[in-house]
């Protein structure tokens, strides 16, 4: 398979689904992780898409990861239910979570989910997605446990992780106005395919292992580990400890400590505090043309033709129209990780061989 090639999206569904019924997952399970991580590579963000499974894998065979598991209900206290995602897959845990917290927010008009020690939940913008398709907005904190990828600033090591918020906001006739991004300066994931690619990342994201500036990715991927630093210095760091608080400590989970660090850095354990929100019950009859306005007004400001000015959520939407198109693109070095973690998992040689030709028909 040739470095740059690109992978119809249905067929690596298929690909993805036929790897987890494998390791063992129903087929529910299967598909919700599949349809998980293709939309992650459709809207553009692959540091959370297919490339995942072979640390997926690795974290079910040390037994961190829980198959065929649920979200359970901690405490329901009408507007504002807690779970624990009991090491599910987070696609199951998280899709659980939302749908209930939607069911919710219907009847009260706020509520507020708490999920904690749920394995992996992936793209932050896909549950915020969820919330936005039943026409809610709604706003993210989360926080990985125990992982010490993240320098508070201005320390010198990791001592949390990539702590992502998101909020999302629907329009009508639009796509839903999305933030979502790890408050690391970029996400750790994005250093794994750099790595994979053998290219740098941008300057003033990663430190090494002793403190220093670097571009190097292997500083995240390769030991002795270094750290990435938070986005825009102290507002960065000061929105990662709120994440952390609020993600980790408020839903009834666990925050980043010494007694909490992972033994393996595929162990990728999410609390996340969501509060849904029903626009319809603020009493704004303007919002939706105020919310026009102020994206026509940003939208013309001056600009260089080739750098349009985007609103947040515009480029998942742009990526998605061209992958839709054109398919997902996926490294060699990517790939060939993901096949040797299939085959591990025992996947026939001629079923794998048989995904290769379609993927790269
Ligand atoms: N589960 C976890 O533990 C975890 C941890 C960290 C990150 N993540 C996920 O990783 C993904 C990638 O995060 P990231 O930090 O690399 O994101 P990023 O730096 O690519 O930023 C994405 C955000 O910026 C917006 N954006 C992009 N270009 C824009 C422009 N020109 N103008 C206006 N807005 C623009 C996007 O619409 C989106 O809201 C996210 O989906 C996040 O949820 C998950």
């Amino acid at each position: 398979m040739n470095s740059g090639h690109r992978f119809s999206a249905p067929t690596l569904h298929a690909f993805v689904e036929a790897v987890f019924r494998q390791m063992g997952s129903h087929e529910q399970e299967a598909r919700l992780v599949a349809d998980h991580l293709i939309a992650a590579n459709l809207a553009g963000h692959d540091s959370h898409g297919v490339g995942m499974i072979p640390s997926y894998i690795r974290s079910f065979s040390q037994g961190h990861l829980q198959i065929n598991r649920h979200a359970s209900v901690i405490k329901d206290a009408g507007a504002i239910l807690t779970l624990d995602g009991n090491r599910a897959f987070g696609q199951v845990a998280a899709h659980e979570a939302m749908a209930q917290g939607i069911a919710r927010a219907r009847e009260h008009g706020i509520a507020a989910v708490a999920l904690h020690n749920s394995h992996h939940i992936g793209r932050i913008g896909y549950w915020a997605e969820q919330c936005a398709a039943a026409g809610f907005v709604s706003i993210h904190f989360v926080n990985v446990v125990g992982t010490r990828m993240v320098a508070p600033f201005p320390g010198r090591d990791g001592r949390f992780g990539t702590n992502p918020f998101c909020a999302v906001f629907p329009r009508k006739n639009d796509f839903p106005l999305l933030l979502d991004y790890a408050t690391s300066a970029i996400a750790f994931g994005k250093t794994r395919v750099a790595w994979h690619k053998g290219v740098p990342v941008p300057p003033g994201c990663l430190i090494d292992a002793s403190g220093e500036p670097t571009t190097d990715p292997a500083a995240m991927q390769e030991p002795p580990l270094g750290a990435l630093l938070t986005f825009a210095a102290h507002k960065g760091y000061a929105l990662a400890a709120m994440c952390e608080i609020l993600g980790g400590a408020l839903s009834g989970g666990e925050t980043t400590h010494q007694e909490t660090l992972q033994e393996s850095a595929d162990a990728i354990i999410n609390g996340m505090t969501t509060v849904i929100l029903n626009p319809e019950l603020f009493g704004a009859p303007e919002c939706d043309r105020q919310t026009a306005a102020f994206a026509e007004w940003v939208k013309a400001s001056p600009h260089a033709e080739e750098a349009p000015i985007l609103l947040p959520g515009e480029w998942e939407v742009n990526t998605r129209r061209e992958r839709q198109q054109q398919g997902i693109p996926l490294d060699a070095g990517s790939w060939q990780a993901i096949c040797d973690a299939a085959r591990q998992i025992g996947m026939p040689e001629a079923e794998l061989q048989s995904f290769c030709h379609r993927l790269a028909g």
